[in-house]
């Protein structure tokens, strides 16, 4: 459910024709409705409301401060992966208390700047992180509240690159190496260990991965209590998935009701990290035809966003639909809608039918609004495109597009190193 829509044949993103925006901010620009954002999360806050838990939306999916804070009011907690998104999460006004820091390679100089920041908990990975976590908060005078990152083994039949839960990837520890873990933890000075997590994946279109991985830590909860360890919270991540193209993904009371049911009678805090769900169906890459052309085999809708806009479909093959601004067309075409990057994975569809376009045209990337921007660079020294936030009839520019000054921002051009005049 979003609000991009097609009035009078010409499509809209709530009150806002998306003509009037590539008009006044140009192209590529990411435009985000704000009314989406909300109402997905408020859906997915309404579904645990029956249970003690925290949401805590992951920062990686979408990471401009707007939109942090956007949740952030609406009481959300967020889900960081390094110093960057403490920082991001906090200018966005979150309160260290509903942060979580999950991650596999946290630096004692990220650990340093958590701990100060007084966040509800470190999601450990491994051994040596928990006892470089120990000595930082030690060096502090502080006591950090940690959860162990559990792999739970757990197949979550989706991309393998987005897969996190099975034995063979970098995420987590074991389970049978988390008891002695949880163990050592528990003498650690400078720590208090508070919780266990785990995220086995995302864009996950099923529940059953999620209550086998979920029933897993419960049962292991129950070990640790024999142990004479007690957790309070349960972090099961994020991943859950949303529709693309014709995936039917569980809606999110579907997911919760199987997910309660298992938390029924715990005492347990669940804490809950989705991002995709949340913003993926919420922004979309607004783009503009530079060129069509004909090949020999192929025929190509030239555009002038790219891979280094929107990478999804270049990285994992992912599906994003594309639609005309403008409704009306003569017919339809089979083509590759490419970018102008010197790569031939530069595309965001290929052999796709759609409706035919002219230079000039308008088209909109859909369901881009998590790991769209967040995952952007200036390959190609092409400056990131602009954010725009729509609310009803408002428009927010939330950040700029880049310049070519903030493209070599921070580069700087030597003395010539074999003693000749420096370059002008
Ligand atoms: N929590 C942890 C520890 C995570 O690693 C992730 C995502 C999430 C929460 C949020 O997962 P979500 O609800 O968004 O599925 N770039 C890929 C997705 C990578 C996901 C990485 N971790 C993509 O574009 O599909």
């Amino acid at each position: 459910m979003h609000y991009f829509q097609y009035r009078d044949g010409e499509l809209y993103c709530e009150d806002v024709p998306l003509r009037e925006i590539a008009k006044t901010f140009g192209t590529p620009t990411y435009v985000y409705s704000g009314s989406t954002l909300l109402r997905h999360f408020r859906v997915f806050e309404e579904a645990f409301l029956d249970v003690d838990h925290l949401t805590c939306y992951s920062v990686k999916a979408n990471s401009n401060i707007a939109i942090l804070n956007l949740l952030v009011r609406e009481g959300s907690g967020l889900d960081i992966v390094s110093g960057g998104e403490l920082y991001r999460a906090l200018i966005a006004g979150c309160p260290g208390n509903k942060i979580v820091y999950s991650g596999v390679g946290k630096t004692p100089k990220e650990m340093r700047y958590a701990v100060e920041s007084d966040i509800l908990m470190f999601n450990v990975e491994s051994s040596q992180e928990m006892d470089t976590l120990n000595e930082v908060a030690q060096e502090a005078n502080r006591r950090a509240r940690i959860s162990l990152r559990v792999n739970p083994d757990v197949d979550p039949r989706t991309h393998p690159y987005i897969s996190t839960g099975l034995k063979k990837n970098k995420f987590g520890v074991a389970m049978d190496e988390a008891r002695s873990l949880f163990g050592r933890a528990q003498k650690k000075e400078a720590l208090e260990v508070v919780g266990i997590s785990c995220h086995i994946g995302s864009q996950i279109t099923e529940v059953s991965p999620f209550v086998d991985a979920l029933s897993r830590v419960l049962d292991f909860v129950h070990i640790l209590k024999r142990d004479g360890i007690w957790v309070r919270y349960v972090d099961i991540g994020g991943g859950l998935g949303i529709t693309y193209d014709k995936e039917t993904p569980p809606h999110p009371e579907d997911y919760a009701r199987e997910i309660k049911a298992l938390m029924r009678g715990t005492n347990l805090v669940l804490v809950l990290e989705p991002g995709r769900l949340i913003v993926g169906n919420a922004g979309c890459l607004l783009t503009q035809v530079i060129y069509t052309k004909r090949g020999p085999e192929r025929d190509f809708v030239v555009v002038d966003g790219a891979m280094n806009d929107l990478i999804r479909p270049s990285l994992y093959g992912a599906y994003h639909g594309i639609l005309k601004v403008k409704g009306e067309s003569d017919g339809e075409i089979t083509a590759d809608v490419v970018g102008p990057i010197c790569e031939s994975g530069d595309f965001f569809a290929r052999g796709r039918r759609m409706p035919s376009v002219s230079q000039g045209d308008l088209l909109t990337i859909m369901s881009a609004g998590a790991y769209g921007f967040s995952m952007s660079s200036n390959y190609n020294s092409r400056p990131r495109a602009a954010e725009v936030l729509v609310i009803k009839d408002k428009v927010f520019e939330i950040r700029r597009r880049e310049s070519y000054e903030d493209l070599i921002r921070g580069e700087s051009l030597i003395p010539d190193p074999w003693g000749g005049p420096p370059w002008k």
